[in-house]
């Protein structure tokens, strides 16, 4: 029990240090006082749970890393996310009204300044992420590394191919397969959180066989979030969630609770973030240890929201 209240107040504090670097990246609106920026400021500052610039900043620091130079990359990061959801929510994908307990982006401003917004945020980030190279800490080849992997992880590669993938399964009238379903949650979801982790590592100096280990983990506990995504989506509330439950049924969509049902997408769910917990412990062999890092993706098997 105690564990329990630790690891949440830990989260929380960890929450607040986000928040305090992403206020300080995302642009001014009193300066440039437009709609694109006051919806980029509105999606981003309506909350969530920080979870990928979490991720980044405790693999950096599982790693060794203690520098400044992370902290643009965690700001970047959250603001893809944020512009995958703003553009995820419009009338044209999901059509969705609700996201973080507030207005759904376009809801709020429209259709066209959700688009630009979203425009928005894609391109700040990356005005952000290079920021990184005056940081204390910079090392000119691990930042063009971290912007590397994160282009290419947000790009067709990676989240957008994930999103156009999950859209053309909605309007296919073929049968989703099981790796048909599983292509879609790596690209749209685990891309992202492969990045994060990635980053993290390449910016504290990790060798690329511990990066390539950081991916595959990043990979089990990305598709692990998006079937816990799936299975809340049908077993939760628009109060705890913040967001439209029922929303990929009325779509359409097949996810993992379609395919396989609740009982075992929760089983393999779990078997997939305890394989990647594994790996994360591992590296204590080499002498890595970030006991947080693996609290942190515990508490996703049991999140309800
Ligand atoms: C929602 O992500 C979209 C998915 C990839 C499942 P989160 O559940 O991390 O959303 P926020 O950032 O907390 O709002
Ligand atoms: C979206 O998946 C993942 C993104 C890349 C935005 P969902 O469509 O299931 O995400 P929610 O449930 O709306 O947050
Ligand atoms: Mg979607
Ligand atoms: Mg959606
Ligand atoms: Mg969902």
């Amino acid at each position: 029990m105690d564990n329990i209240v630790d690891i949440k107040e830990q989260i929380r504090e960890r929450t607040e240090a986000v928040e305090r670097i992403l206020r300080a990246y995302l642009p001014d609106d009193k300066v440039l006082s437009s709609d694109v920026v006051r919806a980029m400021n509105y999606s981003v500052n309506a909350g969530g749970k920080r979870l990928r610039p979490m991720l980044m900043s405790e693999t950096y620091k599982l790693f060794g890393g203690n520098k400044t130079v992370i902290e643009p990359f965690m700001a970047a990061i959250e603001m893809i996310h944020t512009y995958s959801l703003v553009h995820d929510d419009l009338p044209a994908m999901d059509n969705d009204e609700y996201r973080r307990g507030k207005k759904t982006t376009w809801a709020q401003y429209g259709e066209a300044v959700a688009i630009l917004a979203g425009d928005g945020l894609l391109n700040y980030a990356f005005e952000t992420a290079l920021k990184a190279f005056s940081c204390e800490g910079a090392d000119v080849q691990r930042v063009a590394g971290a912007l590397s992997i994160l282009a290419d992880k947000a790009g067709i590669n990676g989240m957008i191919g994930g999103q156009d993938a999950d859209i053309a399964a909605e309007h296919s009238d073929k049968a989703l397969t099981l790796s048909q379903l599983l292509y879609i949650h790596e690209h749209k979801t685990a891309a992202l959180i492969q990045a994060s982790m990635m980053i993290g590592a390449v910016l504290a100096g990790a060798d690329d066989r511990a990066v390539s280990v950081i991916e595959r983990a990043a990979y089990e506990i990305g598709i692990a979030f998006q079937i816990q995504d799936d299975i809340l989506d049908v077993t939760s509330t628009f109060e705890e969630l913040g967001k439209p439950i029922g929303s990929d049924e009325k779509n359409n969509k097949v996810t993992y609770v379609t395919l396989k049902g609740i009982d075992e997408a929760s089983r393999e769910q779990k078997e997939l973030s305890n394989h990647a917990i594994g790996l994360l412990e591992a590296f204590g062999e080499q002498g890595f240890h970030n006991a947080f890092l693996t609290d942190l993706v515990k508490s996703l098997i049991t999140r309800l929201k």
